[in-house]
């Protein structure tokens, strides 16, 4: 079997996905690119690029991971698909709703794969929680609820050398806020909620309304603080999320999913199994504790892993990514419209739909 000729894009988590790809039988990481020369130059045996579109032009690529700062993720998408080569994305995978049109249509004219990296999907709890919907303990799923709150503060300042600085540092000379604190408006980085949350309900969102709190907290880098979104699906039931990363508020993961027998949440003061704490109702019983390992697989893989595996059999055998590029979108697009909701005042957004 001839291997997979893969690239990946930012080496920030992206080095995860060098990892991850090489350790899949098939699949071989031949090229990297980053801006920054010296993170390059640790990937010695690699073919290693400071520019992406030069990368995608000399590699002979089989598909590329687009790793780097959010507001690359679209651009570089579109011209990897154009060029004929198969796509996974870290989110937000859009900013735009040109961009996500501009990405279906790219993927329906050359056949590529597409796909969001949204890895959530893929972990423990969600595969346990599926099982527990499947078996009727819900009842029928009436709403869904996520959040995710975190002072990301650290990330929002950058020095002359694009490395994060301490946020004391903001404000001194050559110093500039990331692409975190400038362009990253919370709820468009809702997929890590509102992905699990759809995959659940087997729903997609069709309409938004939300607001945002401003820019108290670096005003000069126009970080909106935190958003708050109310969404009506399909399946006609209503979703609430909240994100906000320019707060003084240490991490939290929360999901709620409330049937007409019975309810989950999940709350995570950390990521990770120790600081995560399930509740399943039962009829109105009251909370019961559930135990387990939860952010690892029942299988023992790794759910980043496994998504990259499922993606690489998708291209290999023609056949559908476990994510696909609607579902990429219906997991992104109502983030970009409540962030145009609360720009407008709270005014409804209708999320479009580009399977037709
Ligand atoms: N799924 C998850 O759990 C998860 C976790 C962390 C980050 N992310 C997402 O992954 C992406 C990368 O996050 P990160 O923490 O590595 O960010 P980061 O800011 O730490 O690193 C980004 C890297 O991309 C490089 N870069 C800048 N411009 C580039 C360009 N035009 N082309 C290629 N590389 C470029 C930078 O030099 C840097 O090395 C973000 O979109 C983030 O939202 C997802």
């Amino acid at each position: 079997m001839k291997k997979l000729r893969c690239g990946v894009s930012g080496l920030g988590r992206g080095r995860t996905f060098v990892e991850r790809l090489n350790g899949i039988e098939g699949c071989e990481v031949v090229a990297v690119c980053d801006p920054d020369a010296r993170k390059v130059a640790e990937f010695g045996d690699l073919a290693g690029y400071t520019e992406y579109e030069t990368m995608i032009g000399e590699a002979e690529l089989d598909m590329v991971a687009v790793i780097g700062p959010g507001p690359t993720h679209a651009p570089q998408a579109l011209h990897a698909l154009r060029s004929g080569v198969h796509v996974i994305s870290e989110t937000p995978c859009v900013y735009l709703l040109e961009e996500a049109q501009a990405i279906v249509e790219a993927v329906r004219a050359t056949g590529c794969k597409y796909m969001l990296s949204e890895d959530y999907i893929f972990m423990g709890w969600v595969q346990h929680w599926k099982a527990l919907v499947e078996a009727g303990e819900l009842g029928e799923i009436v709403a869904g609820q996520g959040e995710y709150t975190h002072d990301c503060r650290g990330m929002f300042v950058v020095g002359p050398e694009g490395n994060y600085l301490p946020w004391s540092e903001r404000g001194r000379e050559g110093v500039r806020p990331s692409w975190r604190a400038s362009h990253l408006p919370p709820l468009s980085y809702c997929s890590h909620t509102l992905g699990p949350l759809l995959y659940l309900m087997q729903d997609r969102c069709t309409t938004v309304t939300a607001f945002d709190s401003g820019s108290r907290t670096y005003p000069e880098a126009g970080t909106i603080d935190y958003a708050s979104a109310v969404l009506k699906t399909e399946g006609g039931r209503v979703i609430t999320l909240t994100n906000g990363f320019g707060v003084a508020h240490p991490f939290i993961f929360f999901i709620g999913l409330i049937g007409t027998k019975g309810s989950l949440r999940c709350v995570s003061f950390n990521f990770g199994d120790a600081q995560t704490r399930m509740y399943l109702d039962r009829d109105g019983g009251g909370w019961q504790e559930l135990t387990g390992v939860w952010f690892e697989r029942p299988d023992g893989r790794h759910w980043l892993s496994v998504l990259l595996e499922a993606f690489v059999q998708s291209i290999r055998e023609n056949g559908q990514p476990p994510i696909d590029v609607y579902e990429s979108m219906d997991y992104t697009l109502p983030g970009i419209c409540a962030h145009l909701s609360a720009a407008r005042g709270g005014e409804r957004v209708d999320i479009p739909d580009y399977r037709t």
